[in-house]
C-alpha cells in the first residue's frame, strides 16, 4: 500500500490519537511499513534513524533476531494460557527477573503495558499499605489508562472525566528551572519538604506511597537528583509507606546498569518495567518484595488481565533479558551515550539555543531555550528542527512542561556512524530553524 492511500483509509476509519498532533499530525507524517536494527522504513521506502526505538518498545534494535526466533518457536507450542494457573514460560521469566534484580525485589506480576504496570503497583501499594493516598510529580508520566491519566501530571488530562481520587501532586525536583534554587547542581531538597508536607496534610494521614521515575522521560528528561531520591525514601520510610519506581524508560540496560535503582543506590519497594521487556512485543512487569506480595495478599489482592502472562511474550521477555545480558549492551548505551553527549556539547558551544542537556545511555534530552541568560523556553524552535529532522530521516520526540525538551532514545544496535549521521541533521535543523 502506498503512502496516499493508506493515509486516506487511516482517516476513513482510524480514531486520531497522535500525542504530536500540534508538530506534525499523522496525517502528515510518514507510514512505517518495515523497519530494521535502528532504521524505520515508511511506504516510499525513504529510511529514517529511529531515535525513538518506535515508541521506545523497539530499543533491542527493530526486529531483533532472538526475539524473531522465540517468536517462531513457541507460536508453535502455546501463544496464550489461563491466567488463573500458571504457565512456564510466565514462572521462567519471573525467575529470571529475580535473578537481575537486587534483593529484596523478587516477585512479579505480569501485565501488557507501562499503564497498566503502574496501575497494578498503585494497587498493591494500596492493598499492601490498607492506605489511598498516592503521591505523583508535577511533571511525571505513567501511561493513558484511566487510572495512570490520574498520576501524569505531565500529560493532558482533563475533559475525560473525573481522575482517580486521592491521588495528590507533588513538586518536581527540576534542577535546571528549579524555582527554590536557580542554579541546580544538586538538590536543595525543598521540593521534597513542600511535596511531603503538602501529602500529608492532603491525604489526612500518612499516604500508601509515591511514584517516581528515576529519570523523567516524557516530562523533559529530568534527572532525579539522587539526594531527593535518598531523602524520600527516609521520609516515606518515616511514615511506612512505599516507594514505587517507573522504570519503563530506565530500566533493563538503557542507562548502563540494568535498572536505575542500580546507579542512584536507592531501592524501591515496587517497581515497573514495560517498553522494551518484550523486546518488541507488548508485555509488562510489576515487581516487588516478599514482604508487600505477602501483605498484599494478605489483604485479598487479585488480578488478571486476559492476555497477562501470556507465554509467547513472557519466552520474548526472558529473551529479551538475555539479549541484553549476553551481548553487554549495558555497556554500549554507555558507549552511544557518551559518544552523542560529547557531540552534543559541541554544538552546544555553538548554539546558544541549547541550555541543557540530560540525560544517560539511551535516554537523552536537549532542552532548547531563547537564551542562556534568561532561559525562556523555545518550543517554536523545538518544532521547527523536529519537522526538519523527520523530513531529513530523523525520529524523535518532542516533550517537557513547554514542550521544548528533544528526546532521544536510540536503540542498542545504533552505529557510531549513525550517531554522527543524526548529529548532523540535528545540526543543519538548529541552523535552519534560527534562520
Ligand atoms: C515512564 C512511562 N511509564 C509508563 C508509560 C506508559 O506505557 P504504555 O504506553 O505502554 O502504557 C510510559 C509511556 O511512554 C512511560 O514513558
Amino acid at each position: 500500500m502506498k503512502r496516499d492511500e493508506a493515509i486516506r483509509k487511516a482517516k476513513d476509519y482510524l480514531v486520531p490519537t497522535s500525542l504530536l498532533s500540534d508538530i506534525v499530525p499523522a496525517d502528515e507524517g510518514p507510514v512505517i511499513v518495515r523497519a530494521d536494527g535502528s532504521l524505520s522504513f515508511d511506504t516510499e521506502g525513504k529510511a529514517y534513524l529511529d531515535f525513538n526505538s518506535g515508541q521506545m518498545c523497539s530499543t533491542l534494535g527493530h526486529n531483533n533476531p532472538r526475539i524473531q526466533k522465540v517468536i517462531e518457536e513457541q507460536s508453535k507450542v502455546l501463544t496464550h494460557a489461563s491466567t488463573v494457573y500458571y504457565n512456564v514460560p510466565q514462572v521462567e521469566l519471573a525467575e529470571k527477573l529475580a535473578s537481575i534484580n537486587d534483593a529484596p525485589l523478587k516477585k512479579s506480576i505480569f501485565g501488557e503495558s507501562g499503564s497498566d504496570s503502574n496501575e497494578l503497583a498503585v494497587l498493591l501499594a494500596r492493598r499492601a499499605t490498607g492506605r489511598n493516598a498516592i503521591g505523583a510529580l508535577t511533571q511525571s508520566f505513567h501511561g493513558l489508562s484511566d487510572s495512570t491519566r490520574a498520576i501524569s501530571f505531565a500529560a493532558a488530562s482533563t475533559g475525560y472525566g473525573p481522575p482517580m481520587p486521592d491521588v495528590h501532586a507533588i513538586p518536581t525536583p527540576y534542577c535546571y528551572r528549579c524555582p527554590y534554587k536557580s542554579e541546580g547542581k544538586g538538590c536543595c531538597m525543598a521540593p521534597l519538604h513542600f511535596g511531603m508536607e503538602t501529602l500529608d496534610r492532603m491525604a489526612g494521614g500518612p499516604p500508601a506511597a509515591v511514584i517516581v521515575e528515576p529519570i523523567i522521560s516524557a516530562g523533559g528528561v529530568i534527572e532525579m537528583p539522587v539526594e531527593y531520591l535518598q531523602g524520600l525514601r527516609k521520609e516515606l520510610d518515616k511514615r511506612g509507606a512505599l516507594l514505587l519506581y517507573d522504570e519503563a524508560q530506565t530500566g533493563l540496560g538503557k542507562l548502563g546498569t540494568m535498572f536505575a535503582y542500580q546507579a542512584c543506590g536507592v531501592k524501591p519497594d515496587v517497581l515497573t518495567l514495560s517498553k522494551h521487556l518484550g523486546g518488541g512485543l507488548a508485555i509488562s512487569a510489576t515487581v516487588c518484595s516478599d514482604d508487600v506480595s505477602a501483605r498484599a495478599t494478605r489483604n485479598g489482592f487479585s488480578t488478571g488481565h486476559s492476555h497477562a502472562s501470556d507465554p509467547l511474550v513472557c519466552k520474548a521477555g526472558t529473551a529479551s533479558i538475555d539479549e541484553i545480558l549476553n551481548h553487554d549492551l549495558m555497556k554500549r548505551a554507555v558507549e552511544i551515550g557518551d559518544q552523542w553527549q560529547a557531540s552534543i556539547r559541541a554544538l552546544q558551544q555553538k548554539y546558544e539555543v541549547i541550555g541543557d542537556i540530560r540525560g544517560r545511555g539511551l535516554l537523552q534530552g536537549i532542552e532548547l531555550v531563547k537564551d542562556r541568560r534568561s532561559k525562556d523556553p523555545a518550543p517554536e524552535l523545538a518544532a521547527d528542527v523536529y519537522r526538519y529532522c523527520l523530513a531529513n530521516g530523523l525520529m524523535f520526540s518532542v516533550r517537557g512542561k513547554y514542550k521544548n525538551v528533544m528526546r532521544f532514545v536510540p536503540p542498542f544496535t545504533t552505529t557510531n556512524q549513525q550517531l554522527d549521521d543524526a548529529v548532523e541533521i540535528l545540526e543543519k535543523a538548529i541552523r535552519k530553524g534560527l534562520g
